[in-house]
């Protein structure tokens, strides 16, 4: 299995799996260049997971989120959004950070509703948040274009401060 995007023609268009990229739904794979990444959705497609992503994908733009290239079936593409975040590379002004990328979800009433650190990664200095499967549109999980309406089963996470203290108070004992 490689992602449809897969080509041998182009480094650009040679994709490899992704090495320590533990998603819980999905198999990550990234090209040659490190600029894109191809995720296969592989549970939860009664939830409307992979339409979520698309719809948020679209309406979530700027700095703090990746590009949604293009997609095909259960496969989405997206531009390549740094490494996970750590205490090793957590930005000094991670907190600003977080304000402005809830000002940004707030500006197009998108509740993330998974942002956990393993939805957070770092290039050149910014966060940047991916992983929209669970995003509801305030509390509308339907989003208002009919995508399935239950809610997340285990833990709602909306506290991205909480989810990075962590790491925050590790970098004073590295
Ligand atoms: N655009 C991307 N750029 C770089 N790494 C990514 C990107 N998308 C996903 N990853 C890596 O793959 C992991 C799983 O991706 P994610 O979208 O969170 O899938 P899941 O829904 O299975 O949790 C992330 O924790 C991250 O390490
Ligand atoms: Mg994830």
């Amino acid at each position: 299995m490689s992602p449809p995007w897969h080509n041998d023609n182009a480094p650009e268009n040679q994709f490899t799996r992704m090495v320590g990229a533990y998603g819980y739904t999905s198999q990550l794979w990234v090209n040659s260049t490190h600029t894109k990444v191809a995720k296969c959705v592989q549970k939860f497609h009664t939830r409307s997971v992979v339409e979520r992503e698309i719809y948020w994908g679209q309406l979530c733009t700027g700095p703090h989120f990746v590009q949604l290239l293009d997609h095909r079936k259960n496969w989405l593409l997206f531009e390549y959004g740094g490494e996970p975040v750590s205490p090793k590379n957590l930005p000094l002004n991670w907190k600003e950070q977080v304000a402005e990328i809830m000002q940004a979800l707030d500006t197009v009433s998108c509740s993330h509703n998974d942002l956990l650190a393993s939805n957070v990664l770092v290039k050149d200095g910014i966060l940047i948040v991916i992983d929209f499967q669970w995003a509801s549109l305030g509390n509308d999980m339907t989003c208002g274009i009919g995508l399935d309406g239950r809610k997340k089963l285990h833990g709602i996470t909306n506290n991205l401060v909480s989810s990075l203290a962590p790491f925050d108070h590790a970098q004073l004992v590295l």
